[in-house]
């Protein structure tokens, strides 16, 4: 036999070796070293599958898959040398495969590809990191509805253009949050349901001449069922941007709920404050405990949207089927996985610590006005047309804020100036707490409805 020129797995055809810093820069065995064990489990189900269908033999089988188990051992004991000379995941392991076992280790890459076997390492990271963030949403969404629930009948205002603009339970606001996740709990779910099928069987890009059996390997490695045609297989990264996508949604809704707790926190506010141990302080001024975790949720945010930008881009312009373009998904889609991962675990303890200044909320939601509304529906009850009722507050408002009052401050007399339908009774709606028990319907603020939608929310969390 000839002898290659170059020392690489694939240098039969190559004169002279690889550059140096070509070496370098075609490499991702840094990076997609993350792949091992999926790459492994892949191989094994593969190799059984060859044994199965009598390409390789039973005692080849067997030699070969204990060799990867081993490699597998050492790679978890941190024993394992990665190195970039040898490209990626797959070539690494390969080659102690050979090293271990022999020629044998030669016949692991019969009827398959590195660009089906890519594609089959990603699927499988992939499901599983979704579970974990599942998982992690989850109990952030457990520890929104064990403050909710404290928090069923507690009174803030509710904002408009950052306004005070009519009262809300907290319990309510926080169950908004709980919505969102769930929404986005959801997404991953549909995400895992469509990556769910194995590419490996599509080999370079055309299939392969071996009397493979696909069916039984994606039984074997839990997928629900196998790739239809070998040229998308190879080249589609749908999946990860889907994912990149509702990862991106996801800190969307995080970063939307860190600016709340940002401003909740600040001294001006006072609504909130969280724990100790989950603040910083200033190096230059001893007053000062900042909400750093929630700052930085919102900062890594334009990270993740980035990974998504990054992944759209990457597929772009690539013509079928595997170009090498797509080697460079996988560091944004390990970011997206890990910065979100990090977020969500960042929000499971940071929430338990949120304790909760109940009279800064009260005073702010009854400093607002934040019962005109009521007023002007006690009008229409009573017989006024909504825009004569609105009228009518907007001067009994105006009224109040030249006397220095706030509604429910205002005598009976000096209401009936504005209408004479006001009688006693008008009181319990300008009551803060009259005013969010009102909103006594499916998805309104009213205390009832909270702990109802506490029970719905415990359901659906699955
Ligand atoms: N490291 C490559 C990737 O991440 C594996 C597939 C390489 N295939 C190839 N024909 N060069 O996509």
């Amino acid at each position: 036999m000839v002898a290659n020129n170059t020392d690489k797995i694939w240098g039969g055809r190559f004169t002279a070796p690889t550059h140096k810093f070509v070496e370098q820069f075609t490499a991702s065995v840094s990076y997609d070293q993350r792949l091992a064990h999926y790459d492994i489990m892949g191989s094994i189900a593969h190799v059984r599958m060859l044994a199965d269908v009598d390409i390789l033999s039973t005692a080849d089988a067997a030699l070969i898959i204990s060799g990867l188990e081993q490699i597998a051992q050492d790679i978890d004991a941190g024993q394992f040398q990665w190195l970039t000379a040898l490209e990626d995941v797959h070539m690494n392991i390969e080659a102690a495969l050979v090293e271990r076992v022999g020629n044998v280790g030669k016949k692991l890459h019969t009827g398959r590809s590195r660009n089906d076997q890519i594609a089959t390492d990603i699927r499988l990271y992939l499901r599983d990191e979704i579970d974990l963030i599942c998982e992690n949403i989850n109990k952030v969404l457990n520890e929104l509805l064990i403050l909710a629930a404290d928090h069923a009948a507690t009174i803030m205002p509710g904002f408009t253009h950052l306004q005070a603009a009519q009262p809300v339970t907290f319990g309510h606001h926080l169950l908004a949050w709980a919505e969102m996740l769930l929404r986005d709990h959801g997404r991953l779910h549909d995400c895992r349901k469509r990556l769910n099928l194995l590419p490996l069987g599509s080999a370079a890009l055309a299939g392969t001449s071996y009397p493979i059996d696909r069916a039984q390997v994606a039984k074997a490695l839990g997928f629900d069922g196998i790739t239809q045609n070998s040229l998308d297989a190879v080249s589609d990264r749908d999946f990860a941007i889907e994912f990149s996508a509702a990862a991106s949604l996801i800190m969307m809704h995080l970063s939307r709920f860190s600016e709340e707790m940002v401003m909740w926190m600040s001294p001006a506010c006072g609504f909130i404050d969280l724990g100790d141990a989950w603040c910083t302080g200033s190096s230059i001024m001893p007053q000062k405990k900042n909400p750093d975790i929630p700052e930085l949720i919102r900062g890594k945010t334009g990270r993740v949207y980035g990974d998504l930008l990054a992944l759209l881009t990457v597929m772009k312009a690539q013509p079928l089927a595997y170009n090498r373009d797509n080697q460079e998904d996988k560091e944004c889609l390990f970011d997206a996985i890990d910065t979100v991962k990090l977020c969500l675990f960042a929000y499971a303890g940071l929430l338990p610590t949120m304790t909760v200044n109940k009279e800064r909320m009260y005073t702010a939601a009854a400093a607002g006005f934040a019962t005109a509304t009521d007023l002007a529906d006690y009008l229409v009850v009573n017989g006024l047309t909504f825009r004569d009722a609105h009228a009518v507050v907007g001067k009994t408002v105006q009224f109040a804020i030249q006397h220095n009052k706030d509604l429910a401050s205002l005598t009976l007399p000096e209401l009936q100036k504005f209408s004479a339908v006001i009688k006693q009774d008008v009181f319990s709606v300008l009551e803060l707490a009259g005013s969010v028990s009102a909103r006594d319907h499916v998805g309104g603020t009213a205390p009832k409805q909270v702990k109802a939608a506490i029970k719905r929310l415990k359901k659906q969390i699955k």
